[in-house]
C-alpha cells in the first residue's frame, strides 16, 4: 500500500505552475500560405511540448489556436492568386489544420476567425470598449486611391523608405531595414492596386487610448505587478521579450487605430454611428480569436469557458514568434484591461527566428522547408523534424536549420542513442527471457549507467530516474525546451551505458542474477522513456508503448503516475509482464535523401525580387556558394609566427617564409612580396591553413598557406590572433 500519493503541485515548482488551470495559446497563423519550419520552431512546437507536458502531469489545460483570416495579409494574397479572400482562407485554413495535425500539434481546438461566433465575440468587445470610453474617435487624412475608389490599407501603399531608401517599402514596414513606418512616412507613395499616386482624404476611426495604458503596462512588464497584485515574476520572462516591450514603452505609446476602411473583416457594430464601411483592425480581432476559440471548445465539450479567461486561478500563456511581441505584451493586455474582467498572460515565451542553411527563411523567395511537403516526403518520420526543431529552437537568439545537421541529429541521437538502446533492451529480453520481464530474486549490485565504476542498487537507480524526470520537467516549466530535451537524451544515454558497463552478453552465463537485475532495470528505463518522450516525440511514444505491450498513454497524468512509482522505488513495469517484438523506432537517413532536399531547396528558390534584396554592397565580392559545416571543419587552421623571410629568386610575388607552429616549423611560399618587404613580416603573427596539401613552386615545397584579408583595391593585410597568442593553436 502506498503511504503518500504525491501531487502534481509538489513537482511543479515555478510560480506560474501552481495554478489550477491553464489556457495555452499559439499565435493564429494567417490563412494565406502553408506552414514552414520557422513557424513550427517559433510558436507551435514549443506550445505543444509545454501542453503535452502539462497533460502528462495531470493538469487542467486547454490549448487553443486557429486561422487568422482577416487583414491585408489575406486580401493581398487574394489579389495575387486572382481569387476572393474567402477562397484564400478556405484553402489555407484546411491546409494549415491538416499540417498541424500531421506533425502532431495537439490543439484542443483549431478554430477560424471567419466563424460567426468570432465575429460576435469581437463585436461585443468593441461595444464594451466603446462604452468604457477606451477609444478616441478621430478624423484623419488617409491615402485613398481614386482609380479604384477605396482607402488604402498600409500594405497597399508602396514607396521609398525614409530610413534606407528602399524603393519598395510598405506603408506599415520596410522589409529591408525593418523600420516600422506609417504610410505618410513614405517618399513617392503609390497605390499597389492601380499604381496611381494616392490622394489624402479625411476618414473617421476609433483609436485605442494606448497612451492611458502606458504607465501600468510598464509596471506590469517590469515588476509583474498590476492593480497592486503580483501576477508574475519578471525573472521568469525572457530578456528579449521584456527588452522589446521596454523599447516600445520608452518611445511612448500613442493612440492606435482599431478600425480600418476595408471590405474584408469583422464589421464595426452597426448601431454605432459612423460604422458604415468600417472593419475592425485585424490586430484587434485576431487575439480575441483566442477567446472565441475557447468558447467554441467549451460549447463542443459542454464546459464553461469563462474560468479559463476570468479566474485568477488560471495561467494564461501565449506562445508566439518575436514579431508578435508588442501585440501580445502591450496591445492585447491593454485591450483586455480596457474591457475589464479578463486575466493577463502569466508569460509570453516568444522565440526568436530560425534561419535555413545560412539565410533568413523567406516565403516570397521560397527559401523554406514547408511542413506539409516534409510530412509527405518523410511520412512516418514526423518526430525527426520535431526533434531537430527542438534541438535548434531559437529560444534566446536566432538559430539555424541545416539538412546535414538534420541528418546527423537523426543518425547520431535518435538512431544511435535512443533507438539503439530500445532495440538492445528488447532484443536481449527476448533472447534471455523470451520477452518476459525477469523477476529479481536477489538484491545484487551492478554498475550504474550514470557513472563508470559507480555501483548501482535497483531502487536507488529508480530514484535517480525520478530525479532526472523532475529536472526535465523543471526545464519545461522554465520554457527551456532545448535543455529539457538534453536531459531526456541523458536518460537514454545512461540506459545505453547501463548495458555497456555491465555487458549482459558476456556476463549472462556466469552472473545470471545480476543480469536479471540489469535487464529489469533497463526495461524500466525504456518504460520511463515511453512517457518522457511524449511531449517531444509523440508518435515514437505510441510505437514504444506498443513494443512494450503496455497501455497507450491517456495524456492525463501519465508522468505523474510514474513519478509516484519511481520515488518509492517501485518498477513501472512489473516482473512477468510479456513484451512485444521490437520494431525500429528510428532509422538512418542516407546521404541521397539529404542531397535531394538540398538540391530541391536551391532549385525551387524564387529569384530575388528586387536588386535591393542583395545584402552585399557593390564594392564587395559576391558570396561563394554555401558549404556545409563539415566542409569548413575539414580545414585545420593554426596560429603561427613568421621567423624568417626572404625573396624568392626570379619571382616578383613570392616570399619564402619559415613559420613557427610551436610543434614544428613550416616553409611557406606566400604571394605577398609586392606588398611587404621581408623585414616587415618577420615576427608577424599569422593564421595558416596547416593541412593544405604541399605544393612545389619555383623549386621549393610550400607547406601551407597564410590567411590574408584583401580590400577592394587588392591591398593585403595579415589576419592574425591577438598579440602574443601562442603558436600552433587551432582557429575555428
Ligand atoms: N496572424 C499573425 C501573424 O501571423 C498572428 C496573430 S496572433 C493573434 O503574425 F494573437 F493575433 F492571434
Ligand atoms: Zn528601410
Amino acid at each position: 500500500m502506498k503511504i503518500i500519493k504525491w501531487l502534481s503541485s509538489f513537482y511543479t515548482k515555478s510560480p506560474s505552475m501552481s495554478k489550477k488551470r491553464y489556457l495555452v495559446t499559439a499565435a493564429l497563423p494567417y490563412a494565406n500560405g502553408p506552414l514552414h519550419i520557422g513557424h513550427l520552431a517559433g510558436a507551435y512546437l514549443p506550445a505543444d511540448i509545454f501542453v503535452r507536458y502539462l497533460r502528462l502531469m495531470g493538469k487542467d489545460v486547454v490549448f487553443v489556436c486557429g486561422s487568422d483570416e482577416h487583414g491585408a495579409a489575406i486580401t493581398v494574397k487574394a489579389r495575387k492568386e486572382e481569387t476572393t479572400p474567402r477562397a484564400v482562407v478556405d484553402k489555407y485554413h484546411a491546409m494549415l489544420r491538416d499540417t498541424f495535425q500531421k506533425i502532431g500539434i495537439s490543439f484542443d481546438i483549431y478554430h477560424r476567425t471567419t466563424e460567426p461566433i468570432h465575429h460576435h465575440t469581437s463585436q461585443d468587445f468593441f461595444r464594451k470598449l466603446n462604452e468604457n470610453q477606451a477609444f478616441l474617435e478621430e478624423t484623419t487624412e488617409q491615402y485613398y486611391d481614386e482609380n479604384v475608389g477605396q482607402f488604402l490599407a498600409d500594405r497597399y501603399i508602396v514607396g521609398t523608405c525614409p530610413v534606407c531608401a528602399n524603393p519598395e517599402a510598405y506603408g506599415d514596414q520596410c522589409e529591408k531595414c525593418g523600420s516600422a513606418l506609417s504610410p505618410t512616412d513614405l517618399i513617392n507613395p503609390h497605390s499597389m492596386l492601380s499604381g496611381s499616386v494616392p490622394v489624402k482624404r479625411p476618414t473617421k476611426h476609433w483609436f485605442l487610448r494606448l497612451d492611458q495604458h502606458e504607465a501600468w503596462l510598464r509596471e506590469w512588464i517590469n515588476t509583474g505587478i498590476a492593480d497592486g497584485k503580483q501576477l508574475h515574476n519578471p525573472a521568469d520572462w525572457k530578456n528579449h521579450v521584456i527588452g522589446q516591450c521596454n523599447s516600445w514603452l520608452d518611445q511612448g505609446l500613442q493612440p492606435r487605430a482599431m478600425t480600418r476602411d476595408l471590405d474584408w473583416g469583422v464589421d464595426v457594430p452597426q448601431e454605432i454611428p459612423g460604422s458604415e464601411g468600417k472593419k475592425l483592425y485585424v490586430w484587434l480581432d485576431a487575439p480575441i480569436g483566442y477567446i472565441s476559440a475557447t468558447k467554441q471548445w467549451a460549447l463542443d465539450k459542454g464546459k464553461d469557458w469563462e474560468p479559463y479567461w476570468k479566474s485568477d486561478e488560471t495561467a494564461l500563456v501565449h506562445f508566439i514568434g518575436k514579431d508578435n511581441i508588442v501585440f501580445h505584451c502591450l496591445i492585447f493586455p491593454a485591450i483586455l484591461t480596457a474591457h475589464g474582467g479578463y486575466i493577463l498572460p502569466v508569460n509570453v515565451p516568444a522565440n526568436q527566428f530560425l534561419n535555413l542553411e545560412g539565410r533568413k527563411l523567406s516565403t516570397s523567395k521560397n527559401w523554406a522547408v514547408w511542413v506539409h511537403e516534409y510530412c509527405e516526403e518523410f511520412a512516418g518520420q514526423e518526430d525527426v523534424l520535431r526533434f531537430n526543431m527542438i534541438k535548434k529552437m531559437p529560444e534566446q537568439s536566432d538559430s539555424e536549420f541545416t539538412w546535414k545537421g538534420f541528418q546527423e541529429t537523426n543518425n547520431n541521437e535518435l538512431v544511435n542513442n535512443l533507438a539503439n538502446f530500445v532495440n538492445r533492451v528488447l532484443v536481449l529480453s527476448h533472447k534471455y527471457y523470451s520477452g518476459v520481464v525477469p523477476r529479481i530474486d536477489t538484491e545484487i549490485t551492478f554498475n550504474s549507467g550514470w557513472e563508470t565504476a559507480k555501483t548501482g542498487q535497483y531502487n536507488e537507480e529508480l530514484n535517480l530516474l525520478h530525479e532526472k524526470l523532475q529536472e526535465m520537467g523543471a526545464a519545461i516549466e522554465r520554457y527551456e525546451l532545448r535543455e529539457a530535451l538534453r536531459i531526456l537524451m541523458e536518460i537514454s544515454s545512461a540506459g545505453n551505458a547501463l548495458l555497456q558497463f555491465n555487458e549482459p552478453w558476456k556476463t549472462v552465463k556466469e552472473a545470471p542474477e545480476m543480469v536479471k537485475v540489469v535487464m529489469n532495470l533497463a526495461i524500466q528505463y525504456v518504460a520511463v522513456l515511453s512517457v518522457a518522450i511524449r511531449p517531444f516525440l509523440p508518435f515514437a511514444a505510441d510505437r514504444l508503448r506498443k513494443m512494450l505491450n503496455i497501455n497507450p498513454l491517456h495524456d492525463n497524468g501519465d508522468l505523474l503516475e510514474i513519478l509516484n512509482e519511481l520515488v518509492e522505488g517501485n518498477p513501472v513495469i512489473p516482473a512477468q509482464h510479456a513484451l512485444n517484438e521490437p520494431e525500429h523506432l528510428f532509422s538512418r537517413i542516407p546521404d541521397e535523401v539529404i542531397d535531394k532536399q538540398i538540391a530541391k531547396l536551391t532549385a525551387t528558390e524564387a529569384p530575388a525580387q528586387s536588386p535591393n534584396d542583395s545584402s552585399t554592397s557593390t564594392n564587395c565580392q559576391p558570396l561563394k556558394e554555401l558549404i556545409q559545416f563539415d566542409d569548413f571543419a575539414k580545414l585545420d587552421l593554426r596560429t603561427g609566427t613568421i621567423q624568417t623571410a626572404e625573396k624568392v629568386e626570379k619571382s616578383k610575388k613570392l616570399l619564402k617564409l619559415s613559420v613557427d607552429l610551436g610543434f614544428e616549423t613550416r616553409t611557406i611560399l606566400s604571394g605577398i612580396a609586392e606588398h611587404f618587404t621581408p623585414e616587415q613580416v618577420i615576427g608577424q603573427q599569422v593564421v595558416i591553413v596547416a593541412n593544405l596539401a604541399p605544393r612545389v613552386m619555383m623549386g621549393t615545397e610550400s607547406q601551407g598557406m597564410i590567411l590574408m584579408a584583401e580590400d577592394e583595391e587588392g591591398k593585403l593585410s595579415f589576419v592574425s590572433p591577438a598579440a602574443a597568442w601562442p603558436n600552433g593553436m587551432g582557429v575555428r
